[in-house]
Formats: C-alpha cells, structure tokens, sequence
C-alpha cells in the first residue's frame, strides 16, 4: 500500500507534459479486439486501467506489448470469446470488451465490470442496444452469455441518455453487424471521436462521430493501424485546479484546447487567467478564488462530471458560496467528507447538490481517495492546505492520472509517495 503525502502552499511554476487520455485509450485497446491485426498505439498512458485492459487482451488470445507510451496489440491470434470475473472487476471499461467480442466472435461471456462506486453504473442501455442487433442475452447468477444465433443485424438505436460506455460499445458491436447502424443520441466525447478515428483507420466506415447521430457499416474488413491517443482532457483540468488552489502559474503542455472548452469558463470566473494556444494552456492562479455561482454537470459539450471533484475543492477557499449540481451520477460527492476532515464547509443536499461555503484556510489531515477523480480532489486541496496532508487508497488516483505526485513535485510542490505497511 502507498499513501501520497502532500505539504501545501507551495506555489506551483513551470510546465508539465500532459498524458494521454485514459477514456480514450481503454475503448481503443478493447476495439484492437475487434479487428485482426497488429495496433500500434502511441501516446498511451501508463495506468492500472490500461494494464487491466491489457490483460483482457492476454487472456483472450492477443500479443500485447508495452514500448514506453507505445501499446502495441496483435490480435491475430485472439482465441477466446470469454472473460473470467477477476478480470472484468478491475475497472469499468471491462464491459466494452462485450461489443468487441460480439464483433469478431459474433459472441461473448462476460460478468459484471468493476471501477468507481460513483453511482449505480448500469450496462442495461449497452445490453437492450445488443439485443436490438439480434443479440440473445443470457444472465447466468451475474454471467452474461450473449450470442447471435442468426448473427447481428444492424439496427437504428436510440439512446435514453448520451452514455459514453453504450455508444462506444455499440460502436464496436456494429462492426460485426450486418447492414448500418445509427445511433440517436449518441454521446459527444471526444473520445467517442478519437474511437472512430481509430476504427476508421483500421478500415471501418463510421459518420456522424462527434455528433448526436452516428452511422457504422458493418462487415467491413478490418485491420490494424498506428494511432495517437488525444491528449487527456479531465487530467489537464485537474492540473489547472492544482495550480488554481497551490497558486503560481504553470503551462500544460500538449493539450487540446478545443476539448476544454467546457471547462475553461468555471476556471475563468474561480479568478484563474488562462491563455490558450495551440498545443499549450498556461494559468496564472488568482490571489483570491472567486466563487462559481452555480455549475452543473452534463453530457459533453458540458461541464464534465469528472471534473467536479476537483473544482469542488478548488472552490473550498473561495470567497462566497458556490453551487455545484451533479446531474450524471448518483454518487459523486464522495470526496466531501474528505475535504470537511481539511476544514472545509461543504454540504451535500438529496446526494446531487454541493453548497460549498468558502473558508479562508484548509488544513492537513489524514483522509481517502474513495474513486479516481475524487482521490484527485484531495491533492487539490492538500495543495492549497496548511500544513500536511495524507492521501490513502491512492490506487484509485493510480486508475486514471500518472504520476500525479512526481509531476506536482516537478512544478514544486512538497509531494511525495511513501510505501506503507
Ligand atoms: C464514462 C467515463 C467516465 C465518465 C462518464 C461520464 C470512461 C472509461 N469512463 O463512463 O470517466 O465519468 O463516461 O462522462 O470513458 N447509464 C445507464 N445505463 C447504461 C449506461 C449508463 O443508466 O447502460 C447512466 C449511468 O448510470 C450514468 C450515466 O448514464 O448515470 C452516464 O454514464 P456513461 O456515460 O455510460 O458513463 P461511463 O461510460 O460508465
């Protein structure tokens, strides 16, 4: 076990070189699944999440290596439509390796998949999309059998809510489909765009990405490809908010603006000055943070659910009261006790709304990581905190953000990883 250990009021200066997107990379791997041949793929961040995708690929017959940020997939020799329980539970992502399996296999076994209790993470929009398609879906006591005894057929599907998980794995069944598919209300990431980016490269006929209607033509051939995995939006955001909370002014290296254009705004009126440029997003912290009257999380091009938490904490020592709505998960304000362990005055109403009443000073404590984004939080505050903050379960950070302590440490903070017993 590790704890990060975090001594705030350091300023934060100089630049950092932003990873790869995680919910990027973790569709794409599945998707290498899906079509026969060699995937080199750059820019792929170094995660237990893309380890767990990894094993997956072992596991059902594929060669997979690691080069540095390179992950490179042969699939030719996937064998096995199946996937054991005590791999689908490492993280959520699991069950995109349903669709992928459907597409090549024409079925798949699958239990099931893990990742953050933020909420009640169903699969029944992926699930009722497959049976659209022709899938028949058996729950075995939590193991789904699916198969396509007249093999899939294409379908005009139209999502409930834009779910970035159910329109990427549609996406991928479809390509075993017969006919066309069209997705209505389909999610609007740009990961949903970097997927079809790939898949298209890979030779499958994909419009509409990055739009509410999506059309995939199955039974195209498919192959491998090189690809480059957009850079990491959610990760960049939470930098901006380390460096709004420690103060100082950092430069982000390797972003995609245009991918934080929902966000940039809540950072603007917290006080932070931001400047954009093409590869690069520098921000100069406030003296004081301003607080954000009212936020609300949505579907992209919204504010993102996983850039609450940090933005919750960043907003702890504002000056005012802040309103944050959480509109996509049940379970997101796990990280509030956490922060009111550090001094913060935060209330949490019918589980979705955060008053948050700015304090002039946070203090170190002891305190948890209870999921990804939320674990991310805590540095957050721990940076703009007096004294000497513990973070604990910091696997849950590990899912999702690099390094996080080295590369705080290399903007000069007071931040360190200590093994404990
Ligand atoms: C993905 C992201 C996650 C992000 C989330 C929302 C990855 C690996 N994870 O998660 O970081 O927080 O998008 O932007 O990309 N829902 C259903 N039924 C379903 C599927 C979803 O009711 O079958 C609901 C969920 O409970 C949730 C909402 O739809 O309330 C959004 O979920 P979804 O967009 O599917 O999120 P994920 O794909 O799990």
């Amino acid at each position: 076990m590790e704890n990060i250990i975090i001594s705030g009021m350091n300023p934060l200066n100089g630049s950092v070189e932003l990873q790869g997107s995680k919910n990027s990379a973790l569709p794409i791997l599945a998707a290498a699944a899906a079509v026969d041949g060699i995937s080199i793929i750059h820019n792929c961040p170094d995660l237990s999440d893309v380890d767990a995708a990894m094993k997956i690929l072992d596991f059902i017959g594929c060669k997979t290596k690691r080069e540095g940020h390179t992950v490179i997939v042969d699939s030719s020799g996937a064998n096995a439509s199946r996937i054991p329980e005590r791999l689908m539970k490492e993280m959520r992502s699991s069950i995109l390796f349903l669709g992928a399996l459907l597409a090549r296999f024409g079925c798949g076994c699958v239990s099931a998949p893990g990742g953050c209790e933020i909420g009640l993470r169903p699969i029944d929009l992926h699930l009722s999309a497959f049976r659209s398609m022709g899938a028949v879906i058996e729950d075995n006591g939590g193991l789904l059998e699916c198969s396509a005894p007249l093999g899939l057929k294409g379908a005009a599907l139209s999502l409930a809510f834009p779910s970035v998980g159910a329109t990427e794995n549609i996406m991928l069944a479809s390509l075993g489909a017969d006919g066309e598919t069209v997705i209505t209300n389909a999610a609007r990431e740009p990961e949903i765009i970097d997927l079809a980016r790939f898949l298209s490269s890979c030779g499958a006929e994909i419009i509409g990405a990055g739009e509410s209607v999506i059309r995939i033509k199955g039974k195209a051939k498919l192959h491998g490809c090189e690809h480059r995995i957009i850079p990491d939006r959610i990760v960049a955001s939470t930098y901006i908010a380390c460096a709004a909370s420690a103060g100082g002014k950092i430069a982000v290296k390797g972003v995609d603006c245009a991918h934080l254009s929902p966000v940039i705004p809540a950072f603007e009126a917290a006080g932070c000055i931001i400047h954009q440029s093409e590869k690069e997003l520098t921000v100069k912290a406030p003296k004081k943070i301003s607080r954000i009257k009212s936020l609300r999380t949505m579907p992209y091009p919204g504010f993102p659910t996983d850039s609450q938490a940090i933005v919750t904490a960043m907003l702890a020592r504002s000056e005012g009261t802040s309103v944050i709505i959480e509109k996509i998960f049940e379970n997101r304000f796990r990280h509030v006790p956490e922060l009111i362990k550090m001094g913060a005055d935060i209330r949490v109403e019918d589980g979705c709304v955060a008053v948050i009443e700015g304090v002039e000073r946070l203090s170190g404590a002891r305190v948890g990581a209870c999921d990804l984004r939320g674990g991310c939080a805590l540095a957050v505050a721990a940076l703009g905190a007096e004294g000497e903050t513990v973070i604990e379960n910091i696997h849950h950070i590990d899912r999702g953000c690099e390094s996080l302590e080295s590369r705080l440490r290399e903007l000069g903070a007071d931040a360190k990883r200590i093994k404990t017993n």
